[in-house]
């Protein structure tokens, strides 16, 4: 496995292989859901590409920027245990050589959710996905569908910029306990991470409830058994059309429906999502 920090040098190493490059960005301190996404473009690509790189342009939380974790060598080890080829660890000059100040607009899909509660997070996370794709120039990237927010944001991103990749989308990696894997989990204290599975054991129970009353009704019902249980606090509950991310007022509006949940646990916020 090569480790490599300029995008100068990752081009050079992939020019030299004519094969099918799958990529999996990402902001490091790995888990097995990541691990999930570098074992799928393993089976599915030739050269897997992982990037580790904590982008300052998508937090809109300046110390949520100082408090993620950073763990590039236990990264560096569970990326070579699954069969990644090259790791990008670019700087940020490398990434930025200067100030990115490229506006993207992804319409109503940025407007609700992950968008209406963090202000530019999707721009930055445009930012740096576009600059990444354009130094891999990937066949196939791979991302989770616990950002499922985010992962249509990067297909509408892809579909903008007319790139020509192919963009999959992988399911949500959950502990024993049904907590989705998440690199802040770390973060959260013996009592938080105790409490942290009843987001996921709720929005199944919602599921449950889904015939027994109208949308609202069942937004309010999750966000109070969840802000019921010491340590959690909702940001939002949201129930949504699984491809517009719009919101749903009714059962009975056609598509695929999902249901997602931002969640505090202390200064830690956790989000998560299940179909309908
Ligand atoms: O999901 C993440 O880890 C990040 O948002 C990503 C896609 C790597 C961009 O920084």
């Amino acid at each position: 496995m090569q480790i490599l920090t300029t995008a100068a040098e990752v081009r050079r190493e992939l020019d030299k292989r004519s094969a099918t490059v799958g990529f999996v960005p990402t902001m490091g301190a790995l888990h097995a859901g990541h691990i999930s996404l570098v074992e799928r473009a393993r089976a599915e690509c030739d050269t897997v590409v992982v990037s580790i790189f904590v982008n300052p342009t998508q937090f809109n939380d300046p110390d949520d920027l100082i408090r993620y974790p950073r763990t590039p060598e236990a990264d560096c080890a569970l990326l070579a245990e699954a069969g990644t080829d090259i790791v990008f660890m670019p700087s940020v000059e490398e990434i930025y050589p200067a100030p990115d100040t490229r506006q993207f607009a992804f319409g109503a899909l940025e407007r609700v959710m992950e968008g209406e509660h963090r202000p530019g997070h999707f721009n930055g996370v445009g930012q740096v996905v576009s600059r990444l794709l354009e130094i891999v120039a990937p066949d196939r990237a791979y991302f989770g569908e616990k950002d499922y927010q985010q992962l249509a944001i990067i297909r509408e991103l892809v579909r903008q910029l007319a790139l020509p990749l192919e963009i999959v989308g992988c399911p949500i990696r959950r502990d024993a306990d049904g907590l989705a894997l998440s690199s802040r989990n770390v973060r959260l204290n013996a009592e938080q991470r105790a409490a942290a599975p009843a987001i996921y054991r709720t929005l199944v129970q919602a599921g449950e409830k889904a015939s027994e009353m109208d949308v609202e009704q069942l937004e309010q019902w999750v966000a109070e058994q969840i802000d019921a249980v010491a340590e959690l606090k909702t940001e939002y509950i949201a129930v949504a059309d699984a491809a517009t991310l719009q919101p749903v007022a009714s059962w009975d509006a056609p598509g695929d429906k999902r249901i997602f949940a931002a969640v505090w646990a202390g200064d830690v916020r956790l989000i998560d999502n299940i179909a309908l």
